[in-house]
């Protein structure tokens, strides 16, 4: 199902800002590969958004789809899943503009205050939850907490997903992820500056 499209002043055709809801048998398109670099967005119990990077993303089962991430006790993002029990996962292609705003989403904000915003991201509504989506990133995986876990002062999260959408451009025919449009990122980690890693074509191998 097709969604209108999203007015965007650099893009006054509207490919970039299209946005294309997916269905359930269509979602597991956009969690390949099976982690990859997200901002993760949430609302606080007032409503107030909030995002955070999170590097630590990683599908745990396709049927139910379900993904992970862990995250520091006491952030904003792991307050905001504790009280609302939803998240929205923006996926990041590579590209130095965006990824330089990625970095600035982690700047330690006073909680209320929208990182995204902060960093010059558009945010969209979402299809089924309340934290919105991010426009500039490729994808975006809407999720409700299946359980939380709590050790050594972090939190792992485990959520469902309920909706998923991607840009137009970045879908084959088939609603299949296009590699190169979409461009998923890796994180190296932050000693020393921050770097990141575009991922690869990917290469079919079928064992004997
Ligand atoms: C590229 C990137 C990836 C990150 N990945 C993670 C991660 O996987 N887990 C984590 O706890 N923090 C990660 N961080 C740090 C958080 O984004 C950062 O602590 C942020 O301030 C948390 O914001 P919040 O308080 O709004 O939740 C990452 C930072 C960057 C720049």
């Amino acid at each position: 199902m097709s969604r209108p499209a999203t007015p965007n002043p650099e893009d006054p055709a509207g490919s970039f800002g299209e946005r294309v809801e997916l269905g359930p048998g269509d979602w597991l398109a956009v969690t390949r590969p099976t982690s990859a670099l997200s901002i993760v967005t949430t609302v606080d119990a007032d409503g107030r958004p909030n995002a955070a990077p999170f590097a630590t993303v990683v599908r745990v089962s396709q049927e139910p789809l379900q993904l992970a991430f862990t995250c520091t006790e006491g952030s904003d993002t792991c307050a905001n899943v504790q009280a609302t029990g939803q998240f929205m996962l923006n996926l990041v292609s590579h590209g130095e503009d965006l990824l330089r705003r990625v970095v600035i989403t982690a700047e330690p904000l006073p909680s209320g205050i929208d990182e995204a915003a902060h960093a010059g991201l558009t945010p969209l509504p979402a299809i089924r939850i309340r934290p919105p989506r991010l426009l500039e990133c490729y994808a975006h995986l809407e999720l409700e907490t299946e359980w939380l876990k709590s050790w050594s002062g972090r939190c792992m999260v485990v959520g469902r997903v309920v909706a998923a959408s991607a840009r137009r451009d970045c879908l084959g025919p088939d609603n299949e992820l296009v590699w190169k449009e979409a461009r998923p990122v890796h994180y190296w980690g932050g000693t020393g500056g921050h770097s990141f890693t575009p991922l690869g074509t990917p290469m079919p191998v079928v064992a004997d």
